[in-house]
C-alpha cells in the first residue's frame, strides 16, 4: 500500500509519520509524533526531493515506487543532510542506480562523511543555479544554518513551490493530513511549531532572517517543509511568525513565570505574583515549574512572551539546577530582548537571585533586568507584599516602554518609506 498525496498535478507527498519516537534528536519530547517529508516531482524527468528517517524507510520505498509507477528515478535532490532526512539516501541510490544526486558542495561532503558512496553520480549546485526537468525548472537558494551549513531551499518556478528544508516545519505527525488549511493550525499546531523552530533553529536567527529576505523576493504559492504540514493559504501569517522568532521579537505582550521550588515556598511566591498580575489586568501569563516542564517548552514560551519572571530557590550555593539548565539553554539559543524580573529564595545563604542576574548580564544579550525584585528568606511573608506589588508595576512599566518603542520604530520605518 501507500500513503501518498498530491500537492499539485505533478508533485506528490511521499513522506511519512513517526509516532513511536519519544525524543526528537534524542532530546526533545514529541508526544504527538513528527513527520519526515519527502516530495516527488513527476516531470519529463523524475525528481525525488529529500528522503526520510530510517524508521519509516519501508513505507517510504512503497510510496516512491507507487508514484513512479514503473518509471525510473532520474534525480535525487538533497536540500538538507541531517539524518532525519538523509538516512534513506543509500537505500534510494542502490534501488535506483541511474539516479543522479543534486546537492550543495557541503552536502556532498557530508554525504561522504556519513558513509554514502556518491562518487561519479552527483551534480553540485549553488545559489542562483537552475535546472530544468521538462515543464518544471528548479532554482536553488542557499540557506546556510537553517539549520545546518549545507542547506539549500529549492523553488519550482512553474508552480511557485518553495521546498523550504527545516524552515516552516513543525512537530506533530501529519496523520493523513497534508495542508495547514486542513487543520485548526493556530489552535492545534502553533505551539508545537514554535517549540520546533525555537529549540532547533532558534540560535541561528540572523541566518533565518537572510533566508526570509530571499524567500520574501519569491512569489510563493506553496511552502513544502521537511516536517509538518504544507502551506498553500495565508502564507503571510506563517512568515510573520517566523519574522518574530528570527528577530527575537516577542509575539505577544505577556509573562512567562518560571519557578524553581523545592518545598513549595518559591512556588507560592510565583503563584502570588501571578495572582497580582491578573488583578492588575495582565492575564496573558504562563506559570511553569522548571522541574516538571520540559526545557523546550520553557524556551518556546520565552520566544512567545515579552516578559519573563525567574523565581529560584538557592541550591548548593547556586541557582537551582533545573533553572540553571533553562538559563543555559536560553543563552545557547541566543534569546534576547526580554524584560526579566527576578525572585530569589534561600534559608541560610541565598545566592540564586544574584547569580541569575549575573548570568543574564554576562552571558546573554539585551536582557532588560528590571530593578524591582523579591528576596525571600525561606518563605514569603506579608511584609514583602510591597515588593511583589513593585514587580507588577515594573512589568507594567516595561510593557508600556516596549509598546512606545515599537510604535516609534514603526513610525520611523513608515517615515523612511515616504
Ligand atoms: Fe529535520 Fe535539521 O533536520
Amino acid at each position: 500500500m501507500y500513503t501518498v498525496r498530491n500537492i499539485t498535478e505533478d508533485l506528490y507527498y511521499v513522506g511519512g509519520d513517526d509516532r513511536r519516537l519519544a525524543l526528537f534528536e534524542n532530546i526533545f519530547p514529541i508526544p504527538q509524533g513528527v513527520s519526515y517529508n519527502s516530495y516527488l516531482l513527476m516531470d519529463e524527468k523524475t525528481v525525488l526531493i529529500d528522503t526520510v528517517d530510517w524508521s519509516i524507510a519501508r513505507e517510504y520505498m512503497s510510496n516512491v515506487e507507487y508514484v513512479l509507477d514503473g518509471r525510473d528515478l532520474d534525480y535525487l535532490l538533497i536540500n538538507h543532510m541531517e539524518p532525519d532526512h538523509c538516512a534513506a539516501i543509500g537505500l534510494m541510490l542502490s534501488k535506483y542506480p541511474n539516479a543522479t544526486l543534486i546537492a550543495s558542495e557541503k552536502a556532498i561532503l557530508f554525504m561522504r562523511q556519513f558513509g554514502f558512496d556518491v562518487d561519479d553520480r552527483y551534480i553540485e549546485v549553488k545559489e542562483g543555479d537552475t535546472m530544468n526537468f521538462g515543464k518544471h525548472t528548479l532554482a536553488f537558494v542557499e540557506a546556510p544554518m537553517v539549520h545546518w551549513p549545507e542547506v539549500l531551499m529549492t523553488y519550482d518556478t512553474k508552480d511557485k513551490v518553495l521546498f523550504s528544508a527545516d524552515a516552516f516545519g513543525s512537530f506533530i505527525a501529519n496523520n493523513g493530513r497534508l495542508f495547514a488549511d486542513e487543520v485548526n493550525w493556530d489552535r492545534d499546531y502553533l505551539d508545537e511549531a514554535r517549540r520546533y523552530y525555537t529549540n532547533i533553529v532558534g540560535k541561528y536567527g540572523t541566518f533565518v532572517q537572510k533566508a526570509l529576505e530571499k524567500a520574501g523576493g519569491l512569489d510563493i504559492a506553496y511552502i513544502c517543509p521537511l516536517h509538518g504540514l504544507v502551506w498553500r493559504e495565508d502564507i503571510g501569517y506563517l512568515l510573520d511568525k517566523y519574522i518574530h522568532w528570527a528577530t527575537y521579537e516577542p509575539e505577544e505582550e505577556g509573562v512567562l513565570i518560571a519557578y524553581a521550588s523545592m518545598y513549595g515556598n518559591t512556588e507560592y511566591a510565583a503563584q502570588t505574583l501571578a495572582n497580582k498580575l491578573c488583578q492588575a489586568g495582565i492575564t496573558n501569563i504562563s506559570l511553569r515549574d522548571v522541574s516538571s516542564t520540559d526545557v523546550s517548552v520553557l524556551i518556546a514560551e520565552t520566544f512567545k512572551y515579552s516578559n519573563l519572571v525567574l523565581a529560584s530557590v538557592t541550591y548548593n550555593l547556586n541557582i537551582y539546577p533545573k533553572m540553571k539548565d533553562f538559563l543555559n539553554d536560553m543563552a545557547a539559543l541566543n534569546v534576547q530582548n526580554r524584560g526579566v524580573s527576578i525572585i530569589g529564595n534561600g534559608t541560610w545563604a541565598p545566592q540564586a537571585a544574584e547569580k541569575m542576574e549575573k548570568f543574564l548580564d554576562e552571558e546573554m544579550r539585551l536582557m532588560d533586568v528590571l530593578p524591582e525584585g523579591l528576596d525571600i528568606v525561606s518563605s514569603l511573608k506579608p511584609s514583602k507584599e510591597a515588593d511583589v506589588d513593585a514587580i507588577v508595576e515594573g512589568i507594567k512599566d516595561n510593557m508600556k516602554k516596549r509598546r512606545e518603542e515599537k510604535a516609534k520604530a514603526k513610525s520611523q520605518k513608515s517615515g523612511t518609506k515616504k
